[in-house]
C-alpha cells in the first residue's frame, strides 16, 4: 500500500450538481437528526463520480460543509479508504489485483501488459482513456487473475486477452465483463465435476401410511402431545395453538410459545403435573 496523498494539482472549486445535491439530501435524510455524518461515504462516492473518478480536495471540503463536519474528519476518511482516488484516473480505471492467488495465476504478466499499454502505475494516457493501479484482493480469487475496470470485474485473464480488452477500451469498442475463458461464474472450467448424477435429485415418492412421512417433531423441539397423522403432522391442536400465537406481538409470542412448550412437555417423572406453571420453562421446586 502506497502513501495516499492529495494530488498536487487541484481544481479551484467543487459543487454538487442540483441532481446530485438532491440525491445527497435523500441520503442524509436516512439518518436521525444529529447523525448526518453517517452519510459521509455515499456523499464522497457521489462527489468522486461527479468529478470524473477521483476526489479533488474542494470536493472533500464540499462534503464536509454539507454534513457539518470538520474538514479534517472527511479528509481522514477520504485518505483512508482506497476506493477513493485522490488523483485523476483514466475514463477506464484498471484496478489490478496483485494479491497471492492472482499473483500465482499470472498477475505479474498482467502488470507487464499495463506497463506496456498504459505506462507506469497512476499514469493517465494522453487521451485520458486509461490508467491503472495495483490493489489488494478484490474477492474474486477463484477466478484469478482478475482486474476491476470501473464497476466491472474481468476474470480468468491471460496477458493476450487482457491486452485486447485494453485495446478495445482505448478504441471505444464494447467489452464483455466476467470470466474470459468461458466458464460460468466460478464453476469449474468445462462444467460441474461433482454431484452430476441426476439420481441425486430425484425425490422418492412418500409411502402412504408409513412413519416416514411424519417428521420427528419432538426431536425438533415442537409440541408432541397434539394429535398427529400423516396428513396433519402438526396436529389440529398444534395448529390452533400456532394460530392463537400468531395474533400476538413478539413479546407475547415468546411468552405464549414458552407456555405452550411447557404445557406440552412430557412429564419425565411419569406423574401427573399439578400446580401453577412458573412461566420460565423450569418446574417449580415447590410443585
Ligand atoms: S487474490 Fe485476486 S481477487 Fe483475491
Amino acid at each position: 500500500m502506497s502513501v495516499r496523498r492529495l494530488a498536487a494539482v487541484q481544481p479551484e472549486s467543487f459543487a454538487f450538481t442540483p441532481e446530485n445535491a438532491a440525491w445527497a439530501d435523500r441520503q442524509i435524510a436516512k439518518y436521525p437528526e444529529g447523525r448526518q455524518a453517517s452519510a459521509v461515504i455515499p456523499l464522497l462516492w457521489k462527489a468522486q463520480e461527479q468529478a470524473g473518478g477521483w476526489l479533488p480536495e474542494p470536493a472533500i471540503r464540499a462534503v464536509a460543509e454539507k454534513l457539518g463536519m470538520a474538514h479534517i474528519r472527511v479528509l481522514e476518511i477520504a485518505t483512508f479508504y482506497t476506493m477513493f482516488n485522490l488523483e485523476p484516473v483514466g475514463r477506464h480505471f484498471v484496478q489490478l489485483c496483485g494479491t497471492t492467488p492472482c499473483m500465482l495465476r499470472g498477475a505479474e504478466e498482467l502488470k507487464e501488459v499495463c506497463r506496456r499499454k498504459i505506462g507506469p502505475e497512476r499514469h493517465v494516457t494522453a487521451d485520458g482513456a486509461l490508467s491503472w493501479l495495483e490493489v489488494e484482493c478484490l474477492g474474486a480469487c477463484a477466478n484469478a487473475p482478475m482486474v476491476q475496470i470501473n464497476y466491472d470485474y474481468f476474470e480468468d485473464l491471460s496477458p493476450e486477452v487482457f491486452g485486447k480488452i485494453l485495446d478495445d477500451l482505448a478504441a471505444g469498442r464494447p467489452v464483455t465483463p466476467g470470466s474470459q475463458n468461458g466458464r460460468q461464474m466460478s464453476a469449474p472450467l468445462g462444467g460441474p465435476t461433482t454431484l452430476t448424477d441426476p439420481a441425486l435429485y430425484e425425490r422418492p415418492a412418500p409411502t402412504k401410511g408409513t412413519s416416514q412421512e411424519v417428521p420427528d417433531l419432538q426431536a425438533a423441539g415442537r409440541p408432541s402431545t397434539a394429535a398427529q397423522s400423516p396428513g396433519d403432522p402438526l396436529g389440529a391442536a398444534s395448529a390452533k395453538e400456532e394460530k392463537a400465537i400468531n395474533g400476538k406481538d413478539s413479546r407475547e409470542k415468546r411468552e405464549a410459545v414458552a407456555a405452550t412448550a411447557q404445557d406440552n412437555s412430557p412429564d419425565v417423572t411419569g406423574s401427573k403435573r399439578v400446580g401453577p406453571k412458573t412461566g420460565t420453562g423450569v418446574r417449580d421446586p415447590e410443585e
